[in-house]
């Protein structure tokens, strides 16, 4: 029977993000059903696990990236394989997966960004936080960008947690910066510009923003910066007063009372503003070859659908400034072969079961995470995501509808593997790169000096003999 010491269940996951390792987690040690054997073969495009823990989220937050202990047990399990520098489409096909695993869950993210469809949106200077974040965080993809950050005003468009990292690493000091695992070029790159204010601007009002309440409190903690917020924007419509009202809504009502903090507390000349604004909307950004200028619209706000949305009202201003990034949300990529909606940037599927476009399961085959339910929530929300996805998948396993592998056998596809994708890293590879790093470190006080080229991580990890 398959699941058992005799016939286990052989998994892929594809992508070792929070989603990936909460679902490998979940099939290694499931309560519900202690008796499963399940053999889980985790996949990464690159050389390193953790997704965005590592390449998204903040370097100044590093208590967050605590959270990959829990990954690490599940890692040390036996019946665990990583497999990092594997991209499936480029290194492995889904054909080639499915006939080697009764089950494949793609955690792939989102990894692209949203457009604003603007004109000057290309212009020099105007970048997607996507890339900026992946560069500050040493992502190797993104380690040969440039990042002219010389301008005194940058502009942040979107209202979520992604525009107050973008805006606070904009701001921090190098001393600040280099206690932290940012990247080296990185460092250099904010400490040597010359931003000293940047404006956050939301298309809706303050109770429609994404903000989590530490993050915009932490704004106001920050050394040296001011934070500004014109109280005419905490004048709520009858519309978002409302929605304060709501039981659920207490994040907003204290994202609000912070913001009227900020409104009411004195300016202290401090060299570096936040300015948050509020009702705006980019509808040009401007300039000779590079960014000079953002031009913004006014919005008001309209119940629409039962959703309150931002409607332009015509009155435009311009606002002088050398750097725009647009940080208003990320976006999936379709994979090679497998089901995907263009419009949502996901992968086709049913509460994680992937579906063909007449809704019909194709056996084997599930998702979760960013790549099933969209860019947004906490590393948290992936937990569960990927525990109901890993449900329907044991579901599944009951009544046979998973995949028939020809190729089962654990020891083709580590062969095949091994033979096909130079500078494989292996779970032994990832410490040996984790070693190096810390090592870098620690003489400076830092969690971690970061690889940020494929040569150097793969030199690391060939440290530990494990890199075909
Ligand atoms: C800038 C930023 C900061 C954040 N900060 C926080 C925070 O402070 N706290 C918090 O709780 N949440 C934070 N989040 C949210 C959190 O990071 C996400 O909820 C979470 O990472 C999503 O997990 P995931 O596994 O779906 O995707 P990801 O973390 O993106 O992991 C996907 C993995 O798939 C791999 N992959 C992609 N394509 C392929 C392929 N074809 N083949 C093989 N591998 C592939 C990628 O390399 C990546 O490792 C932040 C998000 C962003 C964008
Ligand atoms: N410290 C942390 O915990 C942390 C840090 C970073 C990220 N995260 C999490 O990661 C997830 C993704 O964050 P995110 O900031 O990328 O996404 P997000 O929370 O969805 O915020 C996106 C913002 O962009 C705005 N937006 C979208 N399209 C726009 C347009 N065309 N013009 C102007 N504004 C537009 C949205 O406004 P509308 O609401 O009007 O659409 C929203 O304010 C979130 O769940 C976030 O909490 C957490």
């Amino acid at each position: 029977m398959l699941g058992t010491a005799e016939s286990p269940l052989r998994v892929a996951i594809v992508g070792a993000g929070p989603s990936g390792f909460y679902a490998a987690g979940h099939l290694l040690k499931n309560k519900h059903h202690p008796d499963l054997v399940a053999e889980v073969d985790l996949f990464d495009k690159l050389p390193t696990p953790y997704g965005l823990v590592r390449a998204g989220v903040a370097p100044d937050h590093p208590k967050i990236k605590s959270v990959t202990r829990v990954y690490e047990k599940s890692a040390a399990d036996p019946r665990f394989r990583f497999y990092g520098g594997v991209e499936l489409g480029r290194d492995i096909s889904r054909e080639e997966l499915l006939d080697r695993y009764h089950a494949v869950i793609y955690t792939v993210g989102a990894q692209t960004d949203r457009r604003l469809w603007i004109d000057g949106e290309d212009l020099l200077g105007s970048f997607p936080a996507t890339t900026f974040v992946a560069w500050y965080n040493g992502h190797p993809d993104a380690s040969d960008l440039q990042f002219d950050l010389s301008a005194k005003r940058a502009v942040v468009i979107g209202n979520g947690n992604v525009a107050i990292d973008v805006a606070r690493m904009l701001l921090l000091t190098r001393e600040e910066l280099a206690a932290t695992d940012t990247a080296e070029h990185a460092i250099d790159g904010i400490a040597g510009g010359g931003v000293e204010e940047v404006v956050i601007c939301g298309r809706r009002g303050p109770v429609q923003s994404a903000f989590t309440n530490p993050e915009i409190l932490e704004l106001g903690e920050m050394e040296g910066v001011d934070v500004v917020v014109d109280p005419a924007d905490l004048e709520l419509d009858e519309h978002s007063l409302a929605a304060l009202d709501q039981a659920g809504e207490a994040t907003a009502r204290k994202n609000v009372d912070i913001l009227r903090g900020y409104a009411e507390r004195p300016l202290t000349g401090a060299p570096k503003r936040i300015v948050l604004r509020f009702f705006v909307s980019p509808v040009a950004i401007e300039g000779d070859g590079k960014v000079e200028r953002v031009v913004l619209e006014r919005n008001e706000l309209v119940a629409e659908g039962g959703q309150l949305k931002a409607k332009p009202t015509g009155e435009r201003e311009t606002l002088d400034a050398g750097l725009v990034f647009r940080a208003v949300g990320y976006k999936g990529v379709e994979l090679e072969g497998v089901p995907f909606e263009e419009r949502s940037g996901l992968i086709r599927n049913e509460a994680g079961r992937v579906t063909d476009d007449s809704g019909n399961h194709l056996a084997g085959e599930y998702t979760a995470g960013w790549i099933k339910r969209g860019p947004s929530g906490v590393i948290g929300t992936n937990k569960k995501c990927a525990h109901d996805t890993v449900d329907e998948l044991l579901h599944d396993l009951t009544t046979s509808h998973l995949a028939q592998p020809s190729d089962p056998d654990p020891a083709s596809v580590d062969a095949l593997l091994r033979e096909r994708v130079p500078g494989l890293v292996d779970w032994d590879g990832w410490h040996a790169i984790d070693a190096v790093e810390t090592a870098a470190g620690e003489p400076q006080g830092r969690p971690r000096v970061k690889l940020v080229t494929y040569d150097a991580l793969h030199e690391a990890a060939a440290g530990a003999g494990t890199t075909a």
